[in-house]
């Protein structure tokens, strides 16, 4: 049975909070006779939120934040807490993307304690996972993406598991215009699945969104979506303008 698809645009450090509202504005315009049958968001940079959320208005677009910080309060300069991002209007949240684990030291544990505290603050995360090029073609690929599921979830309830979503992006098909095959894509969804059911058992497994990550563009997604355990896309280039992002998402 196929859950419910969602597609999220991560832009990472593009638009300022003008340029976001005028692509927002443009997008909801594109989308208007849109007919609801999937979730759609997109995850600006923080200063630009605010101009996202007023150009969302009244659509079905959701505005997220592509971090948070895992404590309350402290000395943890250039953060932002859960509870920041919820008095701001914040629902959503990226968490783990391999750019942050890869330039910023993200970390599993540190995955794992900012979806806690996402969690906690009642914001869904986008919690990223993904192996690179070297541990695919080294072997390794089942035992890093279980890494990640085992620490990055730790602790984290079976009901938790219907609040947030879980992204898969191999970090070689990121912005580098090298799609993971259908085929390849559904085996490892499948793989992250299993792992998932493992943990929470079969039932649990079965609702948790998987999104796919890396270059899903208009022309690939329709064929993407229609794997059997590939519940979305987290889109970065091709949800940069509104003609792009419309256009992928209609294909959906
Ligand atoms: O978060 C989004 C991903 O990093 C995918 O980026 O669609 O430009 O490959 P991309």
């Amino acid at each position: 049975m196929k859950r419910r698809l969602f597609i999220a645009g991560n832009w990472k450090l593009n638009k300022t909070a003008a340029e976001t509202s005028q692509t927002v504005a443009d997008l909801k315009e594109k989308l208007a006779d849109f007919n609801g049958t999937l979730d759609v968001a997109l995850f600006p940079p923080f200063l630009s939120i605010a101009a996202g959320q007023a150009a969302a208005e009244g659509s079905p677009i959701g505005i997220g934040s592509q971090n948070v910080h895992f404590a309350e309060s402290g000395a943890y300069t250039g953060e932002l807490s859960a509870a920041m991002l919820k008095e701001a209007g914040i629902e959503l949240v990226i968490i783990g993307h391999s750019e942050r684990r890869q330039y910023f030291g993200e970390t599993n544990e540190t995955v794992n304690l900012r979806t806690k505290a996402s969690l906690a603050a009642g914001i869904k995360p986008f919690v990223c996972i993904g192996e690179t090029l070297q541990e695919r073609e080294s072997g390794n690929m089942e035992t890093v993406l279980k890494g990640q599921i085992v620490e990055g979830f730790a602790g984290i309830s079976a009901d938790q598991m219907t609040d947030l979503v879980v992204a898969y992006e191999p970090v070689w098909a990121i912005g580098t215009g090298v799609t993971a095959s259908p085929a390849q894509a559904q085996d490892t969804h499948a793989y992250i699945r299993s792992e998932f059911a493992a943990l929470y058992g079969q039932a649990v497994a079965d609702k948790v969104i998987i999104q796919y990550g890396g270059s899903v563009k208009a022309g690939n997604v329709a064929e993407l979506m229609s794997c059997e355990d590939i519940d979305g896309a987290l889109v970065g280039g091709a949800s940069l303008t509104a003609e792009d992002f419309s256009a992928l998402i209609l294909n959906a």
